[in-house]
């Protein structure tokens, strides 16, 4: 195996007692583990999760140039995770796992809404979620609404299983593709990364990179080979569907990094729609943004719904009301974990909520 992980850690051999079950509660999917520094370990992802085997790959950084962000655990391109090396401030492959390269190019599968079940998570022994259920419906846009700290990104991170990639992470419930638990064992993790794609809060293109290669990123770090023709198609259609091609068209050749805010952050959507998700995650994407941007993110979050089911995170009332069909309002009130404490149609939500707690969120008494 290849050292990937600069900062390894490695389970104590003490085992921890596992978070309190309510009776008839599913016991957590990744058990969380006690975590010790180990300068010396050579390992390819955390060990205190249950995953399919990485392919240890010794890749060389994916650009050279430092980005000016970093989201979380890692970047999650379709079968590859990259990160930031912890001292270069390089963007490295961190993850590569065997997907089927031929199918990176397939047809888009049918519309598909997701389904959350009973999901509780934990960081080491704190619990951020309790039971937590919600359809998010094929072809709509669904909105998670809620004060700082109730647990919305965690959400948002289950349902793609990008909440494993945190050390200490653990969780219990099911999320529902088509039916199928994400998280069964028979089911490929990077299925669920492939058909649930996610942008981030903060723009994060490979700042050296040409935009046409940003778009291809994922499928030229999974390795898939496409024709000249193929990669010129699937660019246009990616960055048309993200309401930038107009807008780039001419320098496709230059850097991602060159472009504005708002305009890196469509980018980073025809880079997740290259992939071709049937859901799209979406933390807070105009969070960074001018009240221009914003605007244009949002249109293209009602043009792509038709084809692609949306689940976003926002703090901004009025964006909820614009772009959602239906929001969940997550509360996590006295330090207990997050919840939904209202959940429905967007016009309801704000028109007429049935939760006095809801009604004072939605319309700026706290939060
Ligand atoms: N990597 C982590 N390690 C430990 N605790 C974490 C981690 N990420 C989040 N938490 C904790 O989990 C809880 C939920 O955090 P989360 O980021 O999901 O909330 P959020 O609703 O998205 O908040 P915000 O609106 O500020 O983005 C918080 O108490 C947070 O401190
Ligand atoms: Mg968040």
């Amino acid at each position: 195996m290849l050292p990937l992980v600069a900062d390894a850690v490695v389970p104590s051999a003490a085992p921890t007692p596992a978070p309190e079950l309510a009776a008839g509660e599913r016991p957590p999917l990744f058990p969380p583990a006690p975590l010790v520094a180990s300068p010396a370990a050579t390992i390819t992802e955390p060990v205190a999760v249950v995953a399919p085997p990485v392919v240890a790959v010794a890749a060389p950084p994916v650009v050279a140039e430092a980005p000016t962000v970093h989201n979380g655990p890692g970047l999650v391109l379709g079968a590859v995770v990259v990160e930031q090396a912890p001292k270069a401030g390089r963007w490295r492959v961190r993850e590569r796992h065997q997907a089927a390269k031929t199918d990176m190019i397939s047809p888009p599968a049918s519309l598909t809404g997701i389904d959350a079940r009973g999901i509780s998570a934990w960081f080491g022994t704190h619990q951020v979620l309790d039971r937590v259920s919600l359809e998010m419906a094929a072809g709509e846009v669904t909105a998670l609404i809620g004060p700082s700290g109730c647990g919305k990104s965690t959400f948002l991170r289950i349902l793609n299983r990008m909440h494993e990639m945190i050390p200490s992470a653990s969780l219990a419930g099911e999320v529902l593709l088509d039916g199928h638990d994400i998280y069964d064992a028979s089911r490929k993790l990077t299925d669920a990364r492939r058909e649930i794609g996610m942008v981030f809060q903060k723009p994060n293109p490979f700042p050296a990179m040409s935009i046409y290669d940003n778009v291809l990123a994922s499928l030229r770090l999974t390795g898939v080979k496409a024709g000249i023709e193929v990669k010129d198609e699937i660019v246009e259609s990616c960055l048309t569907k993200a309401g930038l091609w107009a807008e780039v068209r001419d320098r496709l050749r230059q850097p991602g990094g060159g472009l504005s805010g708002g305009q890196q952050q469509r980018l980073c959507i025809a880079r997740a729609l290259a992939i071709r998700p049937r859901v799209l995650l979406m933390d807070e994407p105009c969070s960074a943004l001018d009240p221009t941007s914003t605007r244009r993110i949002e249109e293209t979050v009602m043009q792509l719904v038709s084809e692609v089911t949306i689940v976003i995170v926002t703090h901004n009332m009025q964006q909820a009301a614009r772009v959602s069909n239906r929001c969940a309002f997550f509360l996590a009130e006295h330090g207990t974990p997050g919840v939904i404490v209202e959940h429905g149609p967007t016009k309801a939500m704000f028109g007429s909520p049935q939760d006095s707690r809801t009604n004072d969120y939605v319309t700026g008494r706290f939060g």
